[in-house]
């Protein structure tokens, strides 16, 4: 007979297990804790969305939506995607549950994994996992600079606080096309030496060229008009607001003309967190405002501002100053004999209630072996369970960091650890 094949994960997809676990968690849940103190509610919304979603949402035009997507058709014949980013999402379910009809500004962050068909390489996967943030229902550049703030708190939290903010302002409707025309005509002349992608950009998105990485394309655009010489009198003083405000937030910022995201969404303000530490796929977070997209999703006019970060690169800069730190058991009931090891089911029933992690011997082994697994567990405390702690109600304990022993009645062994640790 032949054996079975070995399935393997995904290209691009991958198992998270202890111990970078406990560092997931940790980013987890300081994004919740220090999310809610900003008045950030939770959103779950379904992996899978109706192709539309992010076709519309995202823009046709898009690397995402024209190469990255997992579109697939459902045995309903539907045209089905597997959500490559949150923000479409996000829109989509604000507008179908009509949130807009909630008090203003509506807070919502979420966390998940996204798909996208991209070349995997390091810090850069087909499934991957974000923690996203938006804000519906105000233009107000504060809106901006607070939630750059949050994040800035949350690196902090982390131990990330030296990320650099890279930020710019993309203009709106109004000042936008302006900006194209002022791109299409400095580009004119030289667009037979940009890179075939850019080539394609100069006839769909211009402004695109400007975060191309082939280095002509650098070169070629060395003296291209910036788009904050083109903003019109709104997008201006939003931009100056914002920048003031940074400032006096202290968030660490610079300018960067020539940062203006890949997806269609964006008005006004894009910002970028990066880190030297990552090597190419160096972006940590990303965002910006989106202020038309609720209403160009069949919403009511609802300016809006998010970001979301990935939870791998995070992860990976934690790593490299930070072992995962293996947690341990509280205790471990070493007990012999099988009356002892089913009181010690009960005392560890007890115990865990209390959410203390106790760990229990196998039911046959020697103490010695039970012994020994206790230390292989680093557990802090044994208990030693046998005929005479039975009969005395006196349970024999070992504090295995030093060697300190002693006993414990039954009765206390809940407030036990209370006084020792
Ligand atoms: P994004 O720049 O496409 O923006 O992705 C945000 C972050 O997700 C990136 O900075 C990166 O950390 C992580 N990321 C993206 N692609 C991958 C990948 N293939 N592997 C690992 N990590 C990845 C958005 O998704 C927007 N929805 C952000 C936003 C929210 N804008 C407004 N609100």
């Amino acid at each position: 007979m032949s054996s079975p094949e070995r399935q393997k994960a995904l290209k691009g997809m991958k198992d998270v297990l202890p111990p970078d676990i406990y560092l997931w968690q940790k980013v987890e849940r300081t994004a919740s804790e220090l999310f809610s103190a900003y008045g950030f509610r939770e959103m779950r919304t379904p992996v899978a969305e109706a192709t539309a979603v992010f076709s519309r949402g995202i823009g046709e035009g898009t690397d995402i939506v024209e190469k990255e997507m997992y579109t697939f058709e459902d045995k309903g014949g539907r045209s089905i995607t597997l959500r490559p980013e949150g923000t479409a999402s996000a829109v989509r379910c604000f507008v179908e549950n009509q949130l807009h009809t909630l008090p203003s500004p509506q807070k919502y962050y979420y966390l998940g994994p996204m798909f996208r068909y991209e070349r995997p390489q390091s810090g850069r996967y087909r499934q991957f996992y974000q923690i996203g943030a938006e804000v519906f229902g105000s233009a107000a550049p504060a809106v901006d600079a607070e939630v750059m703030s949050m994040l800035r708190h949350f690196l902090m939290r982390l131990g990330l606080g030296s990320l650099n903010f890279q930020v710019n302002s993309i203009g709106c409707e109004e000042c936008r096309p302006g900006y194209k025309q002022a791109l299409l005509a400095y580009f004119a002349p030289v667009t037979g030496d940009l890179c075939p992608d850019c080539q394609r950009r100069y006839l769909h998105n211009p402004l695109r060229i400007l975060d191309c990485k082939v280095r002509r394309c650098i070169e070629l655009r060395k003296d291209a008009p910036r788009v904050t010489e083109h903003l019109c009198t709104g997008c201006e003083a939003h931009f100056r607001k914002l920048l003031d405000l940074l400032k006096l937030l202290n968030v660490p910022y610079t300018v960067n003309h020539e940062m203006v995201r890949g997806l269609d969404y964006y008005t006004r303000t894009t910002f970028e967190v990066t880190s030297e530490d990552l090597g190419a796929q160096n972006a940590v977070t990303a965002g910006g405002r989106y202020d038309n997209l609720v209403r160009n999703c069949g919403g009511p006019d609802t300016p809006a501002f998010g970001f979301a970060t990935g939870i791998e690169r995070i992860v990976d800069l934690l790593k490299q100053t930070l072992l995962p730190p293996e947690p341990a058991p509280a205790i471990f009931i070493a007990a012999l004999g099988e009356q002892a090891h089913d009181a010690a089911m009960v005392i560890a029933d007890g115990l865990r209630e209390e959410h203390i992690w106790v760990e229990l011997g196998e039911p046959a082994a020697s103490l010695k072996s039970q012994m020994r697994k206790a230390d292989r567990l680093s557990s802090e405390y044994v208990f030693i369970l046998g005929d005479d702690e039975l009969n005395s109600g006196l349970i024999s304990w070992k504090r295995l960091s030093d060697g300190t022993a002693g006993k414990v009645s039954r009765a206390d062994v809940g407030s036990f650890l209370s006084g020792r640790r």
